[in-house]
């Protein structure tokens, strides 16, 4: 297989690709759940806590202003990297699943009344289920899911039909963590608005896999997780709309947030202040910038071209594996190949695979409604990064092979 620049020299930029697993060369096929480092990463988190750390907004002394300056850069960087309207539009969060909360929590209990609706997909993470559900229990509002086709496929028609006059948000996967279908958000984002409601992404698994231009997008938000993008756990973010977000207020409470504090009653900073209560994971997210130079640098497009190509190998070399089913074949897929062997479960083929140092994801992907909708109870996944490379999707076919030489396929 071709690719048209140097992974591997890429791969060697991955430290955790030295070691072993139950004495094998590790095959990491579970990027979807998070992703591995680079070294760079790994440097800059070390660099920061070692040389240059100190809280932030709040002191006056070098570190703080160093660390303040540091931070600050990133929410720039991220603007720049989805080509956001403003830096202002970056609030910093500690994953996707706080942004969604964020959102609905303070978009929504301000805005929803009784009946109004919300639109999701069957094929959400949970991450964009919950929240919703815990909303329409506090406004009334109503909840619907609209569904996939059996290959996973989605229809603008299908979300069509759903629409009334009564839809305030519709908040949609840029990319299905088990199906790995590719929504399209720059016709849902036209539909919202043509019914004045706003479009929500949640895009954990789009901005790790391709280029992401919010004004093409043109969504009012685009959320994700630093983690799946080769950055810390427990730094991510929710981009909003400058006017959307003015209009909003804070969800959560503390220091930072504040204009000025009385003892029954306060007021509160500008967007993105007002939403960042509390300390927030300082170097992580200095070290989440160091991931966007990292792919940056790399390129997205080039990021994605590659994992493409890894992804049609691996569904065809998969494909020769007695008993195996994809789960998800819609033609624009990116990120995961999900499937189910017959002889095996899930969960049996990922431990045993395992002593073959091969690490993929089984269960329900925190996706359980579409798991039901699928008449599924689990299944196992490949997902890929731009360290993936064909050969590990060959290891993972002779693993497969071999568990159905153990239940006797
Ligand atoms: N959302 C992550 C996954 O799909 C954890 O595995």
């Amino acid at each position: 297989m071709k690719t048209k620049f140097d992974y591997k020299g890429i791969r060697s930029e991955f430290p955790f690709l030295s070691r072993k697993v139950n004495q094998k060369p590790i095959i990491y096929l579970d990027s979807a759940a998070s992703s591995q480092k680079p070294q760079n990463v790994i440097d800059q988190l070390v660099k920061t806590y070692s040389q240059s750390y100190s809280n932030i907004h709040r002191g006056l002394h070098t570190l703080s202003e160093e660390a303040t300056n540091s931070y600050e850069e990133v929410r720039l960087k991220i603007a720049r990297f989805i080509n956001a309207y403003s830096k202002e539009e970056i609030i910093f969060t500690s994953g996707a699943t706080m942004s969604i909360n964020l959102i609905a929590n303070s978009y929504g209990l301000s805005k929803l009344k009784p009946n109004d609706e919300i639109i999701i997909t069957v094929a959400e993470h949970h991450a964009n289920i919950i929240p919703w559900q815990m909303l329409c229990e506090k406004t009334g509002a109503k909840l619907i899911a609209v569904p996939v086709d059996k290959d996973g496929s989605f229809h603008i028609s299908a979300l069509k039909q759903r629409i009334t006059k009564n839809t305030r948000i519709i908040s949609v996967p840029h990319v299905s963590n088990v199906l790995g279908t590719v929504f399209p958000i720059k016709e849902i984002s036209q539909i919202a608005h043509e019914n004045k409601a706003i479009c929500v992404v949640d895009g954990c698994q789009g901005v790790t896999h391709m280029p992401v231009d919010i004004q093409d997008l043109n969504c009012d938000f685009y959320v994700f997780s630093g983690h799946k993008l080769y950055g810390p756990s427990g730094i991510g973010v929710c981009w909003g709309r400058a006017e959307i977000l003015a209009d909003m207020p804070p969800f959560l409470g503390g220091g930072d947030m504040i204009d000025n504090v009385e003892i029954d009653s306060s007021t509160f900073a500008i967007p993105p202040s007002r939403f960042e209560a509390g300390t927030p994971p300082i170097a992580e997210c200095i070290a989440l910038g160091a991931a966007v130079d990292f792919v940056t640098k790399i390129g997205m497009k080039n990021i994605e071209n590659h994992e493409k190509s890894v992804l049609s190998y691996g569904h065809q070399r998969l494909a020769s594996v007695k008993g195996l089913s994809f789960v998800g074949t819609s033609p624009n897929k990116s990120g995961v190949i999900s499937f189910t062997l017959k002889s095996a479960h899930p969960h049996d083929i990922s431990t045993l695979i395992d002593q073959d140092g091969v690490a993929i994801r089984a269960g329900h992907h925190c996706a359980q409604p579409l798991m039901k909708f699928l008449n599924l109870n689990s299944t196992a996944r490949a997902s890929v990064a731009i360290y993936t490379e064909p050969e590990d999707f060959d290891a993972l076919a002779i693993s497969l092979e071999k568990v159905n030489r153990i239940f006797g396929a």
